[in-house]
């Protein structure tokens, strides 16, 4: 099982990011959502995922998504994850949304050590057909 202690930010250089991204993203229920969360260029050939915090004191990772090949799309029920290389970044697309998908989750990168890490913050609307009445 992987754990990943919150020792992020006090180790840290000043100035040294190694995973950059949004720290929150919102949308309604069934929306769905499309984020990136940027690499420094040593993290190219590692491997990249997604999972959702769990866990009290020590933090842990659950329903953990790999990326697979560079510029494949891999998904996993209603997560989709796709490294590029070129763009240094990891774009991951949430689908469906529901109201219990709303939490704290990662996006990671496997490294000897301590994983670099970017926690993200997912809000989820109730639909309350405010956009059916856009439609008419
Ligand atoms: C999202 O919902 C649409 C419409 O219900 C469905 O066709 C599609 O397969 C769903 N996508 C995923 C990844 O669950």
């Amino acid at each position: 099982m992987r754990l990943l202690v919150l020792l992020w930010g006090c180790l840290l250089l000043p100035g040294y990011e190694a995973l950059e991204g949004p720290k929150e993203i919102s949308g309604f229920e069934g929306d769905t959502v499309s984020l990136q969360c940027t690499y420094r260029e040593e993290l190219r050939d590692h491997r990249k995922y997604w999972c959702r915090k769990g866990g009290f004191l020590l933090s842990r990772c659950s329903g953990t998504i790999y990326a697979g090949e560079e510029g494949q799309e891999t998904t996993k029920g209603r997560v989709s994850i796709r490294d590029s290389h070129q763009e240094l970044s990891l774009i991951v697309t949430l689908w469906n949304l529901t109201l219990q998908d709303a939490g704290k989750y990662w996006c990671g990168v496997d490294k000897r050590g301590l994983d670099e890490s970017l926690l993200i913050s997912l809000f989820v609307f109730p639909d309350e057909g405010l956009r059916l009445q856009e439609t008419k």
